[in-house]
């Protein structure tokens, strides 16, 4: 059997050591993967994810999340979930405790929240609040009425929030979704993904974060691949489940992850941003690719608390 080991994308290192220590304990993979995650989820400094993500254009913050199984590709997803801080545990509860379906968006992902007792929050802090503020300015219309007496002139903001969505810059700079990979001592697999999505986004968007195959994709016959960065990319390109047909073909999980990548590079898109990838197979080998230079991932063993960062290879 192999080394029980858990991997992640850039700033999952705020919750890796929690995952690590459930592997060492003989804990699941699962368990590894959303202890770790929610970690991630509640650093209100990370604006990518959970508390402090960044909102839609009207100021509210919708989260999508998913976890996949490799023994038996379960896969449980909310999209666009407002008020509950750890949409990774949701999305878990719905791979284990609804499992005629696997993805719940909105209103149906927070009453089943709500049914299944999670607590609420306040999502926005004020860090965030002012990221929005500033990427309204910055489009260079007023947002005159935020000031004025309560509700008609919070209103106007928004409605002026949402008439600009379209004429937002392209998203630029690394993306911050969280992808965690984790493999247990007795040989499970599981695959996490957690995110506030595409900054200043058109309220309701989902990215590939919660879409099986997309952002997320987990087959213990050949290994679990998670992506990051625009969603709408490796939504159109199947990127995660790519990366785990290559893998099952014999590449190897760096070369999967360029391959996949270089597939949905080539897809036209107007709002083109970076699209990075993670992958892990049953024997334990890891690799990552990014479109940009400098791009690392993180790697703990169950047998050691030393947190290992590698490089992913470019495009
Ligand atoms: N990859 C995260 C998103 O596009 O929402």
């Amino acid at each position: 059997m192999p080394e029980a080991v858990i991997i992640g994308s850039e700033r999952s290192e705020v919750g890796l050591p929690t995952g690590r220590e459930v592997l060492a304990r003989g804990g699941s993979a699962l368990d590894a993967v959303e202890a770790a995650m929610r970690c991630c989820e509640d650093n209100p400094a990370d604006h990518y994810v959970g508390t402090g993500g960044l909102p839609n254009a009207r100021g509210e913050v919708e989260l999508d999340a998913s976890v996949m199984l490799g023994s038996s590709r379960r896969f449980g997803s909310v999209g666009a979930l407002r008020g509950y801080p750890n949409p990774i545990s949701v999305a878990r509860a719905v791979l284990e405790r609804l499992p005629q379906h696997c993805m719940l968006v909105g209103e149906g992902a927070a009453l089943f929240a709500e049914e299944n007792g999670f607590d609420t929050a306040e999502l926005l802090t004020e860090e965030s609040l002012a990221l929005w503020r500033e990427q309204l300015q910055a489009s260079g219309e007023s947002v005159e009425g935020e000031n004025t007496a309560a509700l008609d002139g919070d209103q106007r903001y928004r409605r002026a929030a949402l008439d600009l969505v379209r004429r937002f810059a392209p998203h630029d700079g690394p993306w911050g979704t969280i992808n965690i990979i984790a493999l247990d001592a007795s040989g499970e697999m599981c695959v996490g993904v957690s995110t506030s999505g595409y900054p200043f986004k058109y309220p309701g968007r989902v990215g590939d974060t919660a879409v099986p195959g997309a952002g997320n994709w987990c087959d213990l016959r050949a290994g679990g691949a998670a992506c990051t960065g625009r969603g709408e990319l490796s939504m159109r390109g199947g990127t995660a489940r790519s990366i785990v047909d290559l893998l099952a073909a014999g590449s190897d999980p760096a070369e999967a992850c360029r391959t996949a990548l270089a597939d949905a590079a080539t897809l036209p898109d107007d709002f083109r941003a970076e699209l990075r990838a993670l992958a892990l197979t049953p024997d334990g080998r890891h690799g990552g690719a990014a479109g940009q230079q400098g791009s690392v991932y993180a790697v703990m063993t169950a047998d050691s608390p030393e947190l290992q960062t590698h490089p992913r290879i470019v495009l």
